[in-house]
């Protein structure tokens, strides 16, 4: 993996430095071709695997991946033991590869409910690649943003109580600090596949001024393409943070 940062024309401007993605559509994807929901699981572990390195390709810093969510759990527990074993399969499986790219492992979200295999699998593949530079890749495992909101009030209470912290003193940057996501850029792009246009309760603070991409596309047919096509769309958008458009265009000598 080169870490150069090019754009697929070989220009360097304005790539996302986080790219956050739902992977939607696996079951679909099996289902249209009369195979098994576990099929498309199957091949979604393959499309992950393409995006990895497509952002370690262009040189993006941080990309996160949405693999389960809190309220996954009320899938039928036959395909719910498959994804967990199929998560502690792949993992172990492509450490070596996401080692020698440079790759460091980062897990957000409640991995401890999956069982003590996959858990013991994380924490070894977390702490190989705990001083790998090239790309940060976060997997949201029993992820769900409400949780994590919940979660980091009652740290931030705790911090209260225990006369760390006032509650008119919370900032913004206090519950940054306590959410699972602390010492990640907020995501600057966000696609997801698979046709729904909503957030499933994926970092919906993270998300406030995030660029929005969605695709029919099912996950397991995500590809160069697609990502290309995601990346474009997001240099087309003009990012204003509240400001006026002229404003952004001066600050970034456009206008
Ligand atoms: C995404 O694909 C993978 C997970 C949520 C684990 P789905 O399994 O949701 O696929 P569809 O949406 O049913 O096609
Ligand atoms: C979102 O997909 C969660 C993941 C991709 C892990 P879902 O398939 O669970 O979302 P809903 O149920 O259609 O909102
Ligand atoms: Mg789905």
């Amino acid at each position: 993996m080169t870490p150069a940062t090019a754009n697929k024309d070989g220009s360097q401007e304005d790539l996302p430095r986080h790219l956050a993605i739902i992977m939607d559509g696996n079951g679909r994807w099996a289902k249209a071709r009369g195979q098994a929901r576990v099929q498309g699981h199957r091949r979604g572990v393959d499309a992950a695997r393409r995006a990895t390195t497509l952002c370690g390709e262009a040189g993006i810093p941080y990309l996160t991946l949405f693999a389960f969510s809190s309220e996954n759990w009320r899938r039928p527990d036959e395909e719910v033991r498959f994804l967990t074993q199929l998560l502690a399969l792949s993992l172990e499986k492509e450490l070596g590869r996401l080692h020698e790219n440079g790759v460091r492992l980062n897990i957000i979200g409640d991995p401890a409910s999956f069982g003590r295999n996959l858990a013991k699998t994380i924490d070894r593949a977390v702490e190989k690649t705990s001083s790998n530079t090239n790309l940060t890749l976060t997997i949201a495992l029993n992820y769900g943003a409400r949780q994590e909101l919940v979660t980091a009030a009652r740290l931030l209470a705790e911090s209260c109580v225990a006369k760390e912290l006032t509650p008119e003193a919370i900032s913004e940057a206090d519950l940054e600090r306590v959410l699972n996501t602390r010492g990640l850029p907020d995501p600057d792009l966000l696609i997801r596949t698979g046709g729904e246009v909503r957030l499933s309760n994926f970092l919906l603070w993270q998300l406030a001024y995030t660029e929005l991409v969605f695709t029919d596309v099912l996950w397991p047919d995500f590809d160069e393409t697609i990502f290309w096509e995601a990346i474009a769309a997001y240099q087309g958008r003009q990012r204003r943070f509240g400001q006026i458009g002229e404003q952004v265009e001066s600050q970034s000598g456009i206008g």
